[in-house]
């Protein structure tokens, strides 16, 4: 599966990046930055930690501040395919979406036209070759499907951060956040024809950074890296309460990794995969087709997603030392 690191590195693949930026989305997008195996070519914002358009404006003063002004940023749907932006999540991810650090704002304003558009636009422009990486409610996404049906043909991969295979939810018993803020998207997408990697919770509630590591965000000579770990403070503050500890799960930065090939899985099936759009207490539930769990997954008709369960090292010492390699 992963090309030879040589290859990657020096010739990175354009990559679109959909998010709510949000302190993990804020990790993930600063690791895309970094990372050598990424050509970050376009961003598009969605509600979710925060509205769409504050969203935009974190990602513009984030690039500011790290080096890349220039990368267009479009923001994308206010609310969800079937209902209403509820304001986000700021218990978690602060008032201003990126615990409470004020950045320098960055003169740069959002493209003309919505994020969808960017995604078609840079689709067709890098034709079998750009890759998208979700990290947030896929309501971009499954808009530009609709502009687009050819989408899928035109992506090399697409990586989701979303849904929960055999682990629990974290926003019902059952719904990972992504997917419950607007799982009529999340089940377009899911059904959609293309080389898909999900990123469920299975995996990133196992991939967690702890205070020794934030720490060492703070001492870092890296303005990004220490404003990183002064944002985690109050992403650790919420954690407590779900893991007993000062700490937090690294959602977005690891389905980034993954999409670059930083990290390799270690067990990924490609399995069905639907989302429970119905009413009740379902409702953005992943229901994944584990029937193979005993058997080490044999192929299943008409499976199309590759959903990692586990990966094969430790992530926070890979995410440490990409944030801290004098690419900012
Ligand atoms: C996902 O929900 C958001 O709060 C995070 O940024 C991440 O994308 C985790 O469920
Ligand atoms: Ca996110």
């Amino acid at each position: 599966m992963a090309e030879p690191e040589t290859m990657n590195q020096l010739n990175p693949a354009p990559f679109y990046l959909d998010c709510d930026t949000g302190i993990d989305d804020a990790l993930a997008l600063a690791y895309l930055i970094a990372t050598p195996r990424a050509n970050l070519v376009g961003i598009g914002t969605v509600s979710g930690n925060v509205s769409a358009a504050a969203g935009a404006r974190n990602t513009l003063d984030l690039l500011k501040f790290a080096g890349h002004p220039d990368i267009p940023v479009a923001i994308g749907a206010h609310d969800p395919q079937n209902g209403v932006f509820r304001g986000g999540a700021p218990h978690v991810h602060g008032d201003n979406g990126i615990g409470g650090v004020d950045l320098i704002r960055s003169q740069h304003q959002p493209v003309q036209g919505s994020a969808p558009e960017l995604l078609v636009q840079l689709a067709r422009e890098y034709a079998g070759e750009l890759r998208i990486v979700a990290i947030g409610p896929l309501t971009n996404i499954a808009e530009a499907l609709r502009m687009e049906p050819k989408l899928p043909e035109l992506i090399a991969e697409i990586t989701v951060m979303g849904g929960a295979a055999l682990a629990p939810g974290n926003i019902t018993p059952v719904a990972e956040a992504n997917f419950a803020n607007d799982p009529e998207a999340a089940a377009d997408v899911m059904a959609a024809d293309w080389n898909m990697t999900l990123v469920p919770l299975d995996v990133t509630m196992t991939s967690v950074l702890e205070e020794s590591h934030r720490q060492e965000l703070l001492a870092s000579p890296h303005p990004v890296s220490r404003a990183l770990g002064e944002m985690l403070g109050h992403y650790f503050g919420f954690y407590v309460e779900i893991f007993g500890r000062p700490c937090a799960a690294m959602h977005d930065p690891l389905a980034a990794a993954i999409a670059v090939r930083g990290v390799e899985p270690a067990l990924a099936p490609t399995i069905r995969v639907e989302v429970d759009t119905t009413s009740g207490p379902g409702r953005g539930q992943t229901v994944c087709d584990m029937r193979g769990l005993y058997v080490g997954y044999p192929d299943q008709r008409g499976a199309r997603c590759r959903v990692v369960l586990s990966i094969a090292e430790e992530f926070p010492p890979h995410l440490l030392s990409t944030l801290q390699a004098d690419r900012f």
